[in-house]
């Protein structure tokens, strides 16, 4: 795993938003895999700004986000699709035909993963993944447990997760407790991946992918199975 320490949150997302246009510029009609949460923001504005000023073109890019909750309605202001809207896609010249969100809104979860995990795989698969890492080390929606997902799947979240993004909802009742997810194969098979870490809250997380060692207790570990890696992270994340 290539490692870019970076001081801090700004050269994090300097560092992603790089990377991101060098694939785009290298490959305008490659399918980028994409997260929520708040490390991206940052990645997310200096794209935007790049486009702004016709240094980037988005028009022929085609973009999977890794999660969604379910259920939640798209319009409900704490969705990833509102989300994703509001902070890039609103912001930039991509076709909104070629956006593919998990829909929280469905009453067949089932069906919905296995036609999102179907529409990745007839788009050609994903040419860059973003990440970010959770504070127990998921990816996407890919929790710590005895047994991980491959394909998109539905899960619980854990206490520790709806704990953690309760910060973004009005209590922590209000936190979906479940969400449609890739799975650790689907990430897996991305042909380059990158994975955001900003922050003392995610260190250990970060320990504990560095290591080396593989445990389905951090899923971020199981990146290291994967031959192009690179973890973007500050000095907090790598204390
Ligand atoms: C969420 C998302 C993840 C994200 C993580 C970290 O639960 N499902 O994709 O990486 O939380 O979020 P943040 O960047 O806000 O710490």
């Amino acid at each position: 795993m290539r490692v870019i320490k970076c001081k801090n949150y700004d050269e994090v997302s300097e560092a992603a938003a790089r990377i991101v246009a060098a694939q785009v510029t290298m490959k305008p009609d490659c399918i980028l895999g994409l997260p929520t949460g708040s490390t991206p923001l940052g990645m997310y504005s200096r794209l935007i700004q790049m486009n702004k000023e016709n240094k980037l073109d988005f028009s022929k890019i085609k973009t999977f986000n890794l999660d969604e909750y379910f259920p939640i309605s798209k319009d409900n202001n704490q969705s990833y699709h509102y989300f994703m809207f509001e902070n890039f896609f609103n912001h930039i010249n991509i076709n909104k035909e070629n956006v593919n969100i998990p829909n929280g809104e469905t009453d067949n979860p089932e069906g919905e993963c296995v036609r999102y995990e179907e529409a990745i795989g007839a788009a050609g698969g994903i040419d860059l993944q973003v990440l970010g890492i959770g504070q127990n080390g998921h990816i996407g929606f890919n929790e710590p447990d005895d047994y991980l997902e491959s394909a998109t799947h539905i899960t619980s979240l854990t206490q520790n997760t709806i704990e953690a993004n309760s910060r973004f909802f009005d209590s922590m009742d209000d936190v979906p407790k479940k969400a449609l997810t890739t799975g650790m194969g689907t990430i897996l098979k991305s042909r380059k991946i990158i994975i955001l870490a900003s922050g003392k809250v995610k260190a250990e997380a970060v320990r504990s992918l560095l290591s080396g060692k593989i445990t389905t207790q951090n899923p971020s570990t199981m990146l290291n199975l994967h031959s192009d890696v690179t973890l973007i992270a500050d000095e907090d994340a790598l204390s």
